[in-house]
């Protein structure tokens, strides 16, 4: 008996699920993927894109028929862009491995093609030169839109009429922004569907290709101590924290326009919290996920203001270091109001979340680098060891920790006795520390993402309506801040970010972990 494997779950293959599959190897065999990576030139092509294309060639997981294009307006050979894309590549899956043959072999088949992002003839002639390497296999493309968003719709236009595969899948694969606000979302929306169909659009949030963000509902759903909890009953608030310990640096002119909300509470945090705060799907089908995800979205109520606050750094000189403050940066318009820093409370309102606060904060140029979800239980009701824990009765008190990064780890805070004769009590954590635990190395998260839209999985990805339900929390109060030229509260680069935070979350009985 054969056996497959279907969401870790084995099975016996039946005749015709072995047809099926000597099928789709055969086909597989026959076809090619060609990977277009528009903007090539640019930072995120070079820091992310082309890394996570090469560990997944090294790792085996590109199909055996493949070709990379990059393709922008900067004129550049194919050896020129072999070597700048060289200086990115890592062999940091196995760091006592020399890599370099491996990287010969990847780089020999990226190609560029310079061409404008609006002119259906570069695009044909890139067509062209897909074809040559296809070499009549059955072809698969995917274009990575890793241009600033004004130019794609120029793009997937151009793309579409002039290089979509003839006999394969086209995919395009979006990145944020998604818009700056409901109106503009849904007219970015509206042109991408004027030359694709929904499925074939892929929109990336990469925090959700993140290890352990992809791991919260293995962590609910497949562990019996966690869902039976996961509710208002339980849980008193819970926390999505992102922060940076450094400022814009050299992407302020792109920041100034969108700001964090818009940069990491919108899309990123939004994200974890759908997936936290979910109801079990029917399974982990794409759309089953996503259904779920959207209505928590539609159930949430849009940010109020008096339920959120905004930050900006300042300079700070510390050991003779002069850190920059964020209107020094030369492509920030002086008198900018854009804040670097938000925290915000949220609600939602169904049956199981009601009253229960969920804060989000979200800096640059803070004190630490870190990305957490943190949840806050309530108090054991007539805890028997509560005077050994004075007044401060919210130190008793339960908290699951889910770090995403750095330094993966879950960890939860138990309350336990100090061994000795005495009856003391201390805190202390049952911890999954990743690093200590498993010893692969955990993939970026591009590199989930990449192999997903190639292989047509779109669990990770954002649907339309999604993003709809999303920016419909947050346009109300984007219009508010800027209609109000509401100035943010500064905070010195480095710190812990404006005070008003702290007076958020104790409004809601909360203190930030
Ligand atoms: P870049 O600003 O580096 O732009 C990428 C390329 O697009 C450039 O090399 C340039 O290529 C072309 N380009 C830039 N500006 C314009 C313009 N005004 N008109 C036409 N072409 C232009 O962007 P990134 O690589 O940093 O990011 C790409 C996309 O990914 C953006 O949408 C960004 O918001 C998003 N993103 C970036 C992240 C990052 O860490 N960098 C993180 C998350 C999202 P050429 O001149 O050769 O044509
Ligand atoms: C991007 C934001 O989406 O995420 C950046 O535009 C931010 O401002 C980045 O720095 C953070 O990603 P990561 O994976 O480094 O935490």
């Amino acid at each position: 008996i054969d056996l497959k494997v279907e969401n870790g779950v084995a099975s016996a293959i039946s005749a015709e699920d072995n047809r099926d599959l000597a099928a789709l190897s055969t086909s597989k065999k026959d076809s090619t993927v060609s990977i277009t990576v528009v903007g090539a030139s640019g930072d995120l092509a070079k820091k992310k894109i082309f890394p996570a294309l090469f560990a997944l060639y090294y790792e085996d997981c590109l199909p055996e028929h493949f070709t990379i294009f990059g393709y922008a307006r900067s004129k550049m050979t194919d050896a020129e862009l072999r070597n700048t894309v060289s200086r990115t590549l890592t062999c940091r899956i196995d760091k006592r491995e020399n890599c370099s043959e491996k990287m010969d072999q990847f780089l020999r088949r990226c190609f560029y093609h310079s061409g404008q992002y609006d002119s259906e003839e570069n695009f044909a002639e890139l067509d062209k030169k897909l074809k040559e390497h296809e070499a009549g296999r059955l072809s698969n493309r995917l274009f990575y839109l890793s241009i600033p968003p004004n130019i794609f719709i120029d793009v997937v236009k151009c793309a579409s009429k002039s290089a979509s595969s003839a006999n394969g899948w086209t995919r395009v694969i979006v990145e944020k922004p998604f818009g700056r606000d409901s109106e503009s979302s849904a007219a970015l929306t509206r042109g991408l569907k004027e030359y694709l169909v929904e499925d074939q659009i892929f929109r990336i949030d990469h925090y959700l290709g993140k290890e352990l963000v992809e791991n919260l509902s293995v962590l609910r759903f497949s562990n019996l101590v966690f869902e039976p909890l996961w509710s208002r009953q339980y849980i008193r608030n819970v926390q999505l924290i992102f922060s940076e310990d450094f400022g814009t640096e050299g992407r302020g002119g792109y920041f100034d326009n969108y700001g964090i909300i818009r940069d990491i509470m919108q899309n990123h945090l939004l994200q974890i919290l759908a997936l936290f705060a979910m109801e079990t799907p029917v399974s982990l089908d794409a759309e089953d996920i996503r259904n779920e995800k959207v209505k928590v979205l539609r159930s949430m109520r849009p940010l109020q203001l008096e339920n959120v606050v905004i930050g900006q750094y300042k300079s700070h000189t510390k050991g003779g270091t002069i850190y920059p403050a964020y209107l020094d940066d030369k492509t920030v318009p002086k008198d900018s109001l854009t804040p670097t820093f938000a925290a915000a409370a949220l609600f939602i309102d169904n049956a199981r979340w009601d009253g229960v606060p969920f804060l989000m904060k979200a800096g640059k140029a803070l004190h630490t680098r870190r990305a957490e979800i943190r949840v806050q239980f309530r108090h054991v009701p007539g805890n028997l060891y509560k005077r050994s824990f004075g007044t401060d009765l919210d130190r008793a008190t339960n908290e699951l920790v889910i770090r995403v990064q750095p330094d993966e780890a879950i960890y939860l805070k138990i309350n336990n006795k100090i061994p000795g004769l005495g009856m003391r009590l201390d805190r202390s954590n049952l911890n999954l520390h990743y690093a200590a635990r498993y010893s692969k190395e955990i993939p970026d998260a591009y590199e989930r993402l990449l192999l997903d839209a190639i292989e047509g999985e779109r669990r990770l990805f954002i649907r339309s309506d999604e993003l709809d339900a999303a920016w419909a929390l947050f346009t109300p109060l984007l219009k508010e801040l800027e209609e109000k030229k509401i100035a943010p509260e500064l905070y010195p680069y480095g710190s812990r970010g404006p005070v008003g935070a702290h007076y958020l979350a104790s409004k809601y009985g909360v203190r930030w972990g």
